[in-house]
């Protein structure tokens, strides 16, 4: 007769000694299979990499990095000798000259350009990290504005990387699979959708931390509309208080090395346990929740139309 056995008397019927030993046998090799995966890293030889402000701290080890790892890294920063000393590095290290792309993201126009010219140049684009970025007291506690007329670190650290994202799309949906990775922080501060460019009540902080949260909301948002495309977006909180020019700049006494945040970029770049995963954020490499207006349908809809009439894109 041919019958079911559950797997409580099949519990009753194996001898206890016999499933120790199964598990003794198995458990090794499943612990390694498991951290195997969660190390195990994409294939970077001849993927196309895009990292913005990459001439100065994390990005820069990022950097060099992927290009060690046989990467065509394509480097963005304003400076051309920071750029040069870089591509000098990549080119003792790897063999390759890197391409640099000088523009200042603190104006849009040049934003544009830059993106076209990246456009022009690569026939593929395999991953995009929005890394640039100016710290809270970069050049001093006073409120800028950009070459637009708009809050410094709201247009350079989120307008600029929200542009370039949506004018790069054709050719990292072209290059599918493909991934975005938005280098964001926990410092995170709500929006003031009356008051966007922080005329009022400005801080440095609250300003550095309105465009890092900004930046989440967008990650949000846009892996929504890349559903089904092939094409990822992350955002991550690399680490604390890394020891770079805009922690240095805010006389913080750094706690974290450039080699521990750049790390859980190259992760998310690279990363076989976070292929298909999307529109999450990250502290370090550990999955994170972000600021409650993150999770707000709503604002983030206000900061998309936002964004879109800001950079022109569309009007609404
Ligand atoms: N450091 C931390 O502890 C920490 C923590 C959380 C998140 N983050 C994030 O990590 C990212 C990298 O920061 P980092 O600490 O490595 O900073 P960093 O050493 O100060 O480097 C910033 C990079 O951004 C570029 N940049 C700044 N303003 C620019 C502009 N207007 N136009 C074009 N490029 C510009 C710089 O280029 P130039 O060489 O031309 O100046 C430089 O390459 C930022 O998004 C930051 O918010 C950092």
């Amino acid at each position: 007769m041919v019958g079911v056995i559950s797997d409580a008397v099949l519990v009753r019927m194996v001898p206890w000694h016999a499933m120790a030993k199964f598990t003794r046998r198995i458990y090794p090799w499943w612990l390694r299979w498991a951290s195997d995966r969660k190390a195990s890293s994409m294939n970077m030889a001849g993927k196309t990499v895009l990292i913005t402000g990459s001439t100065d701290g994390v990005g820069r080890y990022v950097a060099l990095k992927l290009a060690a790892a046989g990467a065509r890294v394509l480097i963005h920063g304003r400076d051309t000798q920071r750029a040069q000393t870089l591509a000098d590095e990549i080119k003792r290290a790897s063999g390759r000259e890197p391409m640099f792309y000088q523009a200042d993201l603190s104006s849009l126009a040049e934003v544009r350009e830059f993106a076209q010219l990246v456009l022009d140049d690569q026939e593929r684009l395999d991953v995009f990290v929005s890394n640039a970025g100016i710290g809270s007291q970069n050049e001093g506690p006073a409120r800028q504005t950009s070459k637009d007329g708009y809050e410094l670190r709201f247009a350079v650290n989120y307008l600029a990387g929200f542009l370039l994202a949506h004018l790069l799309l054709p050719r990292l949906k072209a290059s599918a699979p493909a991934r975005i990775v938005n280098v964001a922080s926990v410092g995170q501060h709500p929006i003031d959708f009356d008051d966007v460019m922080i005329t009022k009540n400005y801080s440095g902080g609250r300003a550095y931390a309105q465009s890092k949260l900004s930046q989440i909301m967008f990650t949000i948002d846009l892996a929504a509309e890349l559903e089904g495309t092939g094409v990822t977006v992350n955002a991550l909180h690399p680490a604390t208080y890394m020891n770079t020019t805009m922690v240095r700049a805010s006389g913080v006494t750094p706690i974290s090395t450039v080699e521990q945040g750049g790390d859980a970029i190259l992760r998310l770049i690279q990363g076989e346990d976070v292929a298909g995963q999307s529109g999450l954020f990250f502290d370090g490499k550990r999955k994170a929740r972000a600021h409650a207006q993150a999770y707000d349908a709503e604002a983030r809809q206000r900061l998309r139309t936002l964004s879109f009439a800001l950079t022109g894109l569309r009007a609404s």
